[in-house]
């Protein structure tokens, strides 16, 4: 089989590899369609230290079950699944209170086990969730980046009345946006980036107002207004500190980043007001619900998707994904 493989950083090889068997519990999942995250160029640099080498990437991916380990139910051979990236081990602390995404063990396919771009995969088979047949092949990878959006937004409560602030119209802001809008309906939405581009995506998956920060500093253009919902999808370790002035008193805000630079912030910027600060990494358990989401219609996927590509194209398609961000945002590997 054809697999995007990362041998070591820097070098990325479009590889023939055995098919693999899948194990006891597991099943062997015939990728059709798969999505570029920037985890995924971060892997190929270097810069992910939780990446092992060589690897093949890929963690948002779809397909169909073709084959069955000892344990698995052999019905299953023929679902169409969207795989959860998230392996764990089941009986540490967080998996015992349901936080499987920082399981001690954790392991996320893509990163620290083989992944997805690849023509097959393997996983667990309670990795494995049924889409409905009104979730679209080609949009059925996009799955996953919405559960970044699902987690953090459970910690957040947002509710109708908030004025929700979203650094960064990336895929994980536009995500954040639509479940923010379809979800949760909040009523106003601000989004801060610093291209015009991006930020017309914004406006497209929902948004009510957006600023760019590229000239003037935020605080200027908010007249006063204070956010009472905050979410970090930009990810400079300068955020925090902004979010913590310009937030209403008693506001929440959310961080999504994996910077080593430290934030520098004072007690008094959060006590004063209050604040309470979650942080969110990938998902736990959030597969079904962004499924059902999916198939009611409160988001839209297809709105995040600027391109496809053959497997075959891989480093032209992740080239453009990196040094392009005026005009892609997610960028599809179809398989076949
Ligand atoms: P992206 O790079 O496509 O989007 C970031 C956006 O923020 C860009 O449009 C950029 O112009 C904008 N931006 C950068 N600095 C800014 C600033 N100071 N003010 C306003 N806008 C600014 O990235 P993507 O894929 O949307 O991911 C965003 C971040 O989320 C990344 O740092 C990534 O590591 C993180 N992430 C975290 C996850 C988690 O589970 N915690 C999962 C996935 C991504
Ligand atoms: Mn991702
Ligand atoms: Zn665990």
């Amino acid at each position: 089989m054809k697999s995007v493989v990362i041998e070591q950083p820097g070098e990325l090889v479009l590889a023939d590899r055995p098919l693999p068997a899948p194990a006891a519990g597991e099943v062997r999942v015939k990728v059709q369609f798969a999505s570029i995250c920037g985890s995924d160029v971060h892997i190929w640099h270097g810069h992910n230290p939780f990446a092992k080498y060589p690897r093949v990437i890929g963690h948002e991916f779809f397909g169909l079950i073709d084959a069955v380990g000892d344990g698995v139910d052999a019905s299953r051979v023929g679902e169409r699944v969207a795989v959860d990236p998230v392996v764990s081990c089941g009986h540490c602390y967080p998996c015992s209170i349901g936080r499987p995404n920082v399981c001690k063990e954790l392991q996320v396919i893509g990163v620290h086990r083989d992944g997805g771009f690849s023509e097959f995969a393997v996983a667990p088979a309670k990795n494995a969730f049924t889409l409905p047949a009104s979730i679209p092949d080609k949009l059925a990878s996009l799955v996953e980046p919405f559960t970044i959006a699902a987690n953090i937004t459970a910690f957040l409560k947002p509710q109708p009345n908030d004025i929700a602030l979203i650094y960064g119209a990336g895929p994980m802001g536009l995500t954040a946006i639509q479940v923010l809008k379809g979800v949760y309906g909040v009523e106003q939405v601000l989004v801060v980036d610093r291209l015009p581009e991006r930020l017309a995506l914004a406006q497209d998956n929902g948004a009510d107002r957006v600023f760019n920060n590229s000239d003037i500093p935020l605080a200027a253009q908010l007249e006063g207004v204070q956010p009472t919902l905050i979410i970090d999808a930009a990810c400079h370790p300068s955020i925090l500190a902004e979010s913590a002035a310009l937030a209403s008193p008693a506001a929440r805000i959310g961080l999504l980043g994996f910077s080593g630079e430290p934030c520098s912030i004072t007690q008094q910027a959060l006590t004063s007001k209050e604040l309470s600060l979650f942080t969110s990494r990938l998902n736990s358990n959030r597969f079904p619900q962004v499924i059902e989401w999916m198939e009611k219609g409160l988001i839209q996927p297809e709105k995040l998707v600027t391109h496809y590509f053959p497997l075959a194209e891989i480093e032209r398609a992740m080239t453009l994904f990196e040094k392009d961000p005026r005009t892609c945002c997610k960028v599809i590997l179809h398989m076949g």
